[in-house]
């Protein structure tokens, strides 16, 4: 059975935890989340701002957008894709985010612009490379994150926001070089970024991500960065596998606990 818990404070928008059976579940609640939002925001406002993640988890979501189903719900040529992170690799490295979504068909819908961090430049260049497209993006105001989809590690990261991490610091640069985790050094979106978007979806699947979740759904532990994300103020919503969830299955009514 789906639980779904709202608990909105004050200050932030409020912040709502699923738990599904499975992976193939949460692919299509967020196939069905982000088609939703990313159309209130083009009705609303005329465009919308999409950033995707990395890493394995979206592939199968990135698959189910390209799809026959979903092409005519969202509305694609008022969609601007963007990268929430990426490893500084070229766009046809096998570990590039970009090539990842590339592989699933995702880039060949209409969108009104993809715009692929630049992994292959040195990462301060990338970095203010990047900066400038999203004040492009944002007409040189706020940067208009719409919709952010984000994975989180074993760690607790999310993005390229890793827990000590130097990038966390940062309180004006909207993309950040970060160390090098895994092969690669990476480009990230930062904590202002971040806090600037209007939604947030995490995708978190599988038993090796329980011990994170419960640190930062239950625990509320900020020195997890996806915990310092949720708390920034946008609307957020969790999707987990029962997984995931672990001990926290069945109990999704009262999450999160802060
Ligand atoms: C990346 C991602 C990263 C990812 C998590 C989870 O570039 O790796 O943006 O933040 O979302 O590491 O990765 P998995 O989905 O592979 O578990």
């Amino acid at each position: 059975m789906e639980q779904e818990n709202r608990s909105a404070v004050p200050e932030r928008g409020p912040i709502t935890v699923r738990v599904l059976p499975d992976s193939e579940a949460v692919t299509r609640a967020a196939a069905k989340t982000l088609a939703e939002w990313l159309t209130a925001d083009v009705e609303r406002k005329g465009s919308a701002v999409l950033a995707l993640s990395g890493g394995s988890t979206p592939r199968n979501l990135f698959s189910v957008l390209a799809s026959r189903v979903y092409e005519g719900l969202v509305p694609w040529r008022s969609v601007h894709l963007i990268w929430g992170d990426e490893r500084c690799v070229p766009p046809d490295h096998p570990d590039s985010n970009y090539g990842m979504a590339a592989g699933t068909g995702l880039l060949g819908r209409p969108f009104a612009g993809v715009h692929r961090m630049p992994g292959e430049l040195d990462p301060e260049e990338g970095a203010s490379r990047y900066e400038e497209v999203l004040r492009g993006l944002g007409g040189g105001g706020e940067f208009p994150l719409d919709v952010a989809l984000n994975g989180m590690g074993e760690d607790g990261h999310t993005a390229s926001l890793f827990p000590g991490s130097s990038t966390l610091d940062e309180t004006a640069r909207w993309v950040a070089p970060a160390e090098e985790h895994g092969a690669h050094r990476r480009l990230t979106l930062t904590l202002p970024a971040f806090r600037q978007a209007r939604r947030i979806l995490f995708l978190v699947t599988g038993a090796g991500k329980a011990q994170a979740a419960h640190r930062v759904l239950a625990e509320c532990d900020e020195s997890l960065p996806s915990t310092r994300v949720m708390l920034l103020g946008p609307q957020v919503r969790w999707l987990l596998d029962r997984d995931a969830a672990g001990e926290m299955d069945g109990k999704a009514t009262r999450l999160p606990l802060c």
